[in-house]
């Protein structure tokens, strides 16, 4: 399947790309896919196995053109695990890209602040992640030609990509905060209980993606650099109850920051 999959992209690209830096739009962040030059657009429904997803804020389409004078390959939505599609099925387009020769992956999200210091329409650099999922998406016979059985885990997102991306901001004048992302299934929202226990263990953010698509990222080989949008605090920190709709807003809000800034980052690249 997999093979079938990087087949039909890459004959739908036509040699006209070769990308080596993907970059995955969460949700309400799908607007930078509209400033690529000269894009393909490729449905994910059309992609052998690929699986579109169902939820609001989330296109669902792979768009491959130039951007900041690169050449890329952006995932326009994502699917989920809450959506009832297994890790294997969540991970299976990072395994395709590898087969593609992306090297470097941007993971993006919407996250609820945990770490009661940042800010509404803030951004965070994912330094590291705890996966509450309860389970791997490596799970099962390993595919030794994308990776080993027991991957290490020690440097998920790549210290030097991250060390550029907070120049970056830095240069662009956007305060960015740095932290720790636990993914939590879905796909309702924590309890307060649920929040002081993340607070305790370590987490800044919580969200319910990523984690798996860069547990696969990183045992294919690839950098990853991992950027959340802070678009809500989480729950019991303010008196308001969380909905998608602020999630998909205050995304909507942040989206010119974190397009110049995913921008200056992919310029360097
Ligand atoms: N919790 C979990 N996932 C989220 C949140 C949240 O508060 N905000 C955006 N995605």
């Amino acid at each position: 399947m997999l093979s079938h999959a990087a087949k039909y992209i890459e004959e739908t690209i036509g040699g006209k790309y070769s990308p080596k830096i993907a970059l995955i739009l969460g949700s309400g962040l799908g607007a930078l896919a509209g400033e690529v030059e000269n894009p393909i657009r490729i449905r994910y429904h059309e992609i052998p196995a690929f699986k579109q997803s169902s939820i609001d804020g989330h296109v669902g389409q792979l768009v491959i053109g130039k951007l900041e004078g690169k050449e890329v390959m952006i995932m326009q939505g994502r699917i989920h695990f809450y959506e009832g599609y297994s890790l294997k099925e969540v991970t299976f387009p990072i395994k395709v890209m590898k087969k593609l020769g992306i090297e470097k992956l941007i993971i993006t999200n919407a996250a609820g602040a945990v770490n009661e210091a940042f800010e509404v329409g803030s951004l965070m650099l994912i330094k590291d992640h705890i996966n509450l999922l309860g389970t791997n998406p490596l799970v099962g016979k390993n595919d030794s030609s994308l990776g080993v059985r027991f991957p290490d885990m020690s440097e998920v997102y790549n210290k030097n990509l991250y060390d550029y991306a907070k120049n970056c901001a830095q240069k662009l004048n956007i305060h960015i905060n740095e932290g720790v992302y636990a993914a939590n299934v879905g796909p309702s929202y924590e309890t307060p209980a649920e929040i002081r226990m993340l607070r305790k263990i370590g987490a800044d953010a919580v969200g319910m993606s990523t984690v798996p698509e860069a547990i696969v990222a990183n045992y294919c080989g690839m950098k990853v650099l991992g950027i959340s949008c802070i678009t809500n605090y989480a729950a019991g920190i303010k008196e308001e109850k969380l909905s998608h709709q602020e999630v998909i807003e205050a995304g909507n809000s942040v989206k010119e920051k974190f397009s110049a800034l995913v921008k200056e980052i992919i310029k360097g690249l």
